[in-house]
């Protein structure tokens, strides 16, 4: 199975730019890229902060471009994106019975949770008592079945402070919750706009650049009072391999993609 992660693509209205970039046609390129080289992926997964300030025309243009690629895709919600107006937009996505948006997918490789940590009012993520007895539900359903689950907050510091201000609110509970499920394979995440592999509580995860601004590797930076650092390193988009229980997730510098050669070895 071939999932492509996509994430941050911060959305604005038509020809407006953030950061000083395109976020609309770096998101353009990004697609026209992976539908050149990986049309053969099973799903695109977009981990949050889909649109910059959660505008309707944003969710608009991002339904629009989302038409030219050819596999099957996963919205996902994070702390830039408005819930109600995502739904309006994207009618048929998949909600719980407490209108989170967070679902389940079952797939020849194991099932993929997608789980939604958007809180009105806060750019933490929080995931509240009633997403959690989803969670647990979803778990002892699948306790049988490798899962991969996707989220935007990653549900522990990464060692950066700016971030880890505005990771998941609750991390102890979050863990708790996920403890003991020696099925789960990897955790997908976004949000922090670097990339960053590692492992938590026996868990492999992976994250990576937004498509359009990043965040610098500042390990020692106070995060004091809204003031964040910024950066614009390469954007990137992940391939995530997925077979028999094993993970390997490439990442594709998508516009500075070089020109392929081929030299014999003697
Ligand atoms: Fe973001």
């Amino acid at each position: 199975m071939k999932v492509i992660h996509v994430t941050d693509t911060h959305l604005v209205a038509a020809g407006k730019m953030l950061h000083g970039l395109d976020p609309l046609e770096r998101l353009r390129l990004c697609f026209e890229d992976i539908t050149a080289h990986h049309s053969d992926a099973d799903l695109c997964v977009l981990t949050g902060d889909l649109t910059d300030t959660g505008q309707t025309d944003a969710y608009v243009l991002l339904k629009e471009l989302l038409t030219t690629l050819p596999m099957p895709t996963s919205l996902m919600l994070g702390n830039h994106d408005h819930r109600q107006r995502f739904c309006d937009v994207f009618i048929n996505t998949s909600r719980d019975s407490n209108g989170f948006v967070q679902w389940s997918q079952t797939t020849s490789e194991g099932v993929l949770l997608f789980l939604d940590t958007n809180e009105p009012g806060t750019d933490e993520g929080v995931y509240c008592e009633q997403r959690h007895e989803w969670l647990r539900e979803q778990l002892a359903k699948y306790n049988d079945r490798p899962v991969y689950v996707f989220m935007h907050h990653p549900p522990f510091d990464i060692g950066i402070p700016d971030m880890d201000a505005l990771r998941l609110r609750d991390c102890e509970t979050f863990a708790q919750t996920l403890a003991g499920h020696n099925n789960i394979r990897h955790l997908f995440f976004g949000h922090v706009h670097r990339p960053i592999s590692g492992q938590w509580q026996g868990i492999s995860f992976s994250a990576l650049h937004g498509t359009n601004h990043q965040v610098p590797l500042l390990l020692n930076k106070d995060p004091d009072n809204g003031v964040f650092a910024f950066c614009q390193e390469e954007p990137l988009y992940g391939v995530a391999l997925i077979a028999n229980g094993m993970t390997t997730v490439h990442l594709q510098p998508f516009l500075s993609r070089q020109p392929v050669y081929y030299e014999r070895y003697e």
